[in-house]
């Protein structure tokens, strides 16, 4: 087991081709992936997301955690990490709003399945099962969808996303000549 302690790492952004890229497959829970995860879940915390998905800071790997209520008073931290996650059931509907740390300053009503049943593995590589419903059913809709490439902005009519394209087209025009785009200074607290 490595002992090194977990690192904060950059945020990527709309605009960075990672984000639209099918993640693959984790075959076998390595040291690597262990701090991986401890780094995604520091992370996720240190920017005050409720979810962060592995392509999210640059890894094209089918790893997220999420945390939908710990910000909550009374709620105290309790990360679950989904590795090679899929949903085994979707039932019922429901619409409410959404942010992204890969797209800050932008919030959208999207609809999404109210309750839904996932199973995946947990950092140890052992199998979980979550039957999950409201915010949490949303936030493992929501970070799932990025193992996919799918950004939450996706979802919402072309009507509505009008109002956010140019924001869009700002956080875009931060990208470098390789498709990187780390999260700036200037789009922080936004
Ligand atoms: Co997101």
């Amino acid at each position: 087991m490595p002992r090194d302690e977990a690192e904060l790492l950059p945020i990527r952004v709309i605009g960075d081709k990672v984000l639209r890229q099918k993640a693959v497959e984790v075959t076998e829970l390595t040291d690597e992936i262990r701090k991986f995860i401890r780094d995604l879940t520091l992370t996720m915390y240190a920017d005050d997301g409720v979810g962060l998905a592995a392509p999210q800071v640059g890894k094209s790997l089918r790893i997220f955690v999420v945390d939908p209520y710990w910000y909550r008073e009374g709620h105290q931290k309790n990360p679950r990490v989904l590795i090679n996650p899929q949903f085994v059931e979707f039932s019922g509907e429901d619409q409410d709003e959404e942010g992204c740390l890969s797209l800050p300053g932008i919030w959208g009503k999207v609809t999404r399945a109210s309750k839904v049943v996932i199973e995946g593995l947990n950092e140890n590589f052992e199998s979980v099962r979550y039957e999950a419903e409201g915010f949490f059913a949303r936030s493992l809709q929501h970070e799932n969808d990025h193992l996919d490439g799918i950004l939450f902005i996706d979802k919402i009519p072309p009507l509505q996303r009008v109002k956010f394209a140019r924001k869009v087209k700002e956080l875009k025009s931060t990208t470098n000549a390789e498709g990187v785009n780390i999260k700036q200074k200037q789009h922080e607290d936004q």
